[in-house]
């Protein structure tokens, strides 16, 4: 069974985006969107994980500016298809190995964190304070569990020695993926991000969760 996520998403990239077609998340999608355009409005913005793109569209609409990164050269390609800002500069580049080449004031990652191994996490969390100044803001959205859906608790088919979670995921070529998707507590993010930042809130709507916080000065952590 095939568990690499950069393949998984290599093969997935051109479907991807029907996952934002379901009418019942509209509106938490709508939501979001608000919530995202306020928090990031003139803000130095790094994507991570951006895909075709979807939050980068929005954000870059009251953001200073936007550059947005994604390990797969094909949803770098989708992405750049459908967006024409100027505002916006894509690049293909792995988050775990990445060095910007300036410092940001905002940092957005969404449904990345839920792919992030748990045992990588705190690393990866100290990773993002060197990549932002003191004040920046940095949200994440991800995935809750909701009853009979893609995210039901019912559809992790494994869990490893870590606590990772896992879910088997079929793409329309019919070819199958065990996918790590974690679903963390509202108690474990504000552990996790409290490393880094302060005022930590996280909000939850029916499909997601969005963590919103402030980094902290290196020096204060
Ligand atoms: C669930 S999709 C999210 C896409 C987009 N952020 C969104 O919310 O629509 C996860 C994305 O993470 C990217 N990805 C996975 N591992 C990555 C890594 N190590 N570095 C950068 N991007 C990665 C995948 O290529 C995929 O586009």
């Amino acid at each position: 069974m095939n568990t690499d996520l950069i393949s998984y998403y290599h093969d997935r990239a051109k479907e991807y985006d029907k996952v934002y077609l379901n009418p019942a998340e509209q509106t938490d999608l709508q939501t979001a969107t608000q919530l995202f355009q306020t928090l990031f409005y003139q803000k130095m913005v790094l994507e991570i994980a951006c895909g075709t793109a979807y939050w980068t569209d929005r954000i870059a609409k009251t953001a200073a500016a936007v550059d947005a990164i994604d390990a797969n050269k094909q949803m770098i390609e989708i992405a750049k298809g459908k967006i024409g800002a100027d505002n916006v500069v894509f690049h293909v580049a792995d988050m775990y190995a990445f060095v910007p080449e300036k410092r940001y004031d905002g940092l957005f990652g969404g449904f990345i964190w839920s792919h992030i191994p748990l045992q990588d996490l705190d690393q990866f969390i100290d990773t993002l304070q060197n990549w932002l100044m003191p004040d920046s803001i940095l949200v994440f959205i991800d995935s809750n569990y909701v009853e009979n859906t893609y995210h039901d608790k019912k559809n992790i088919a494994q869990t490893d020695e870590y606590g990772n979670t896992y879910q088997m995921r079929m793409l329309e070529s019919g070819e199958s993926y065990l996918v790590l998707k974690n679903f963390p507590t509202r108690d474990f993010l504000l552990q996790k991000l409290s490393r880094i930042a302060t005022e930590i809130e996280c909000i939850d709507l029916t499909h997601y969760w969005i963590l919103s916080a402030k980094t902290k000065a290196a020096r204060d952590k």
